[in-house]
């Protein structure tokens, strides 16, 4: 079996990838040939990371599907030439990136470090660490990442809750969903970790009318979408302090500006969009299967649903 690749990622894409997908394909019986410059008609299969911008996808009349290298699909799904099915991806590297960052960002505002880190001043300023059975984080997303970070704090043993569109079952996290679950999980949340989607219904969820609803002192973890956040609400509900610190890793303009009050804030942390980076290694494996699937006539993994807008 052999197909047409064409890859839409940027030049230094295509060299990390081909040889580790090639790889892939060959473990699934597949002999690809791919390229970045293959005539559009031609394609079977795009790999697609569009870092220059929306790309013309109206030429690939014959391509199965379009296989994304990024988690988050907003702008990708508003592309009205990307008519063919669009996969997202999900791969065991992002998500454990993800949890990582996230534990160790709710360790550092659950244990203070920055007292330990900071104050190195010569007093034997004795604290009694609190313990994760103590904290209560709380969760907005509960897919492929929140799901997976939600578990791993549990298992440190915070008290976890998490919020889905849906309801969801997971072992040790009340899992909630809704109007009410939502302002539950508000409620109760000392360390709140965004990892929604940016769509209609998730733009500007943390509003000064839900960032009230947490308790006060209140540490958020953005790691998901700059918009999910209203940030002139959020910058209030620090000066105010309704929220004790923001560590935030995405912004509604990225990179974020010079000029933007969140670098100099004093209770902010920002990271720049590296909480959870895909990797070649693990991700070419999820494309493999999903070019093999495509080929079986099997369902593709990942689908983006366009209604939902993730
Ligand atoms: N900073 C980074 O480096 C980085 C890296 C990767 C991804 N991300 C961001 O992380 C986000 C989450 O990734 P993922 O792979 O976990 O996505 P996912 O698997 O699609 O999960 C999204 C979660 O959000 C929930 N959700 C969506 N709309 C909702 C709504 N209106 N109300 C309540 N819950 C809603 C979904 O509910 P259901 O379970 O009911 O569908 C699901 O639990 C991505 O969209 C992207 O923006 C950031």
């Amino acid at each position: 079996m052999s197909v047409t690749v064409q890859f839409i990622t940027g030049g230094a894409r295509f060299e990390e990838y081909r040889d580790p997908l090639a790889w892939a394909l060959g473990t699934l019986g597949i002999d690809a040939d791919l390229a970045e410059d293959h005539p559009p008609d031609t394609v079977d299969y795009i790999v697609y990371a569009p870092f220059d911008g929306q790309v013309d996808l109206s030429g690939y009349t014959r391509a199965k599907a379009t296989l994304g290298l990024w988690a988050g699909v907003e702008t990708i799904i508003a592309n009205p030439t990307l008519t063919m099915p669009y996969a997202r991806m999900v791969d065991a590297g992002l998500t454990q990136g993800m949890v990582e960052w996230v534990t160790g960002h709710v360790l550092r505002h659950h244990l203070g470090l920055d007292l330990d880190i900071c104050r190195q001043d010569a007093r034997w300023a004795y604290r009694v660490p609190p313990l994760a059975s103590q904290r209560k984080v709380g969760l907005l997303g509960l897919g492929a990442l929140g799901s997976a970070c939600a578990r791993a704090l549990a298992g440190l043993g915070f008290e976890v809750a998490g919020w889905s569109r849906r309801p969801k079952a997971l072992d040790c996290v009340i899992c909630l969903a809704g109007e009410t679950g939502l302002r539950e999980v508000l409620a109760r949340s000392e360390i709140l970790v965004l990892l929604l989607p940016h769509t209609a219904a998730t733009e500007n969820i943390l509003d000064a009318a839900a960032l009230a609803t947490l308790p006060q002192g209140a540490v958020v973890l953005n790691p998901g979408r700059g918009a999910l956040v209203d940030d002139a609400a959020l910058l209030a509900a620090l000066d105010a302090g309704q929220i004790a610190h923001a560590t935030l890793d995405t912004f509604r303009v990225e990179p974020l500006p010079e000029t933007d009050p969140y670098w100099t804030h004093p209770k902010v942390t920002v990271t720049p969009h590296l909480a959870s980076v895909t990797r070649p290694e693990t991700a070419a494996a999820v494309i493999a299967e999903n070019i093999r699937r495509g080929e079986a006539g099997e369902p593709f993994l990942h689908l983006v649903d366009r209604d939902a807008g993730y």
